[in-house]
């Protein structure tokens, strides 16, 4: 699978079969986590065969069936911007390994949550995983020139990133970025109110530079 391809495989999936991990899938998985936590001060920790959650043993919680694997995400303050691309990182490898996700800011028992925290740590989010009963559906969305200053003629590496980056998952699917391009100098900045803009950020930019190529540079 190219990243197109998995970037195109996920969707929000909240309702799970009752199946876990397989364990060569959790090694790869963990092995990725801890590489992006060294990259990136994070303290992503992989927790499995836990029902308390959300509720697993129950019929539902929220819109939420059988979850029992979570990442919690869990960094230094102020890292809402790493939140959101290592995350995504890890949520696209696990999509490559076949086990589907949803990134989640509300719908857990934040008091069940399994997961520490050290000193000046706190508890971001967390992202549901596990073996999907369907593989979930498309979001509805924005088009690239309704995010970017896209015209046509741009060079090619500049649509294949934005095609990447309105794949992207967002809070409450409410894609609320814009980038703009000054030659080969890109930059994204958060567009309009909303909640966990900033985390959304983080992700869309991880979608963007996989699917470009190129790296974004805050300044
Ligand atoms: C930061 C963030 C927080 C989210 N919080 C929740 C949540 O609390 N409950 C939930 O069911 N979905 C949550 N989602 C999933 C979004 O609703 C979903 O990603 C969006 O509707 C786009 O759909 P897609 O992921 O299928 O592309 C969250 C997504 C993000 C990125």
């Amino acid at each position: 699978m190219d990243a197109f391809e998995v970037m195109r495989a996920r969707h929000s999936v909240r309702s799970f079969l009752d199946r876990p991990l397989d364990p060569e899938a959790v090694a790869v998985l963990r092995a990725e986590i801890d590489a992006c936590n060294r990259e990136s001060g994070l303290h992503m920790q992989l927790i499995t065969d836990e029902p308390e959650a959300f509720q697993a043993g129950k019929p539902s919680y929220g819109q939420f069936r059988g979850c029992r694997n979570y990442l919690m995400l869990v960094g230094p303050k102020g890292k809402d911007l790493e939140a959101g691309y290592y995350g995504e990182r890890v949520v696209l490898k696990a999509q490559e390994l076949g086990i589907n996700s949803c990134w989640v800011a509300l719908t857990y028992r934040k008091d069940k949550a399994q997961g520490e925290e050290g000193p000046g740590e706190k508890r971001y989010l967390v992202i549901a995983l596990g073996y999907g009963a369907t593989n979930g559906v498309p979001h509805k969305g924005k088009s690239i020139t309704d995010v970017s200053d896209y015209r046509e003629g741009d060079p090619d590496w500049y649509r294949r990133g934005l095609e990447a980056a309105i794949l992207a998952p967002t809070a409450v699917n409410q894609q609320k970025f814009r980038f703009e391009r000054d030659g080969d100098r890109v930059t994204l900045k958060v567009a309009g109110l909303g909640f966990y803009t900033k985390l959304d950020l983080g992700i869309v930019q991880y979608h963007f530079e996989l699917g470009s190529g190129r790296r974004i540079v805050h300044s």
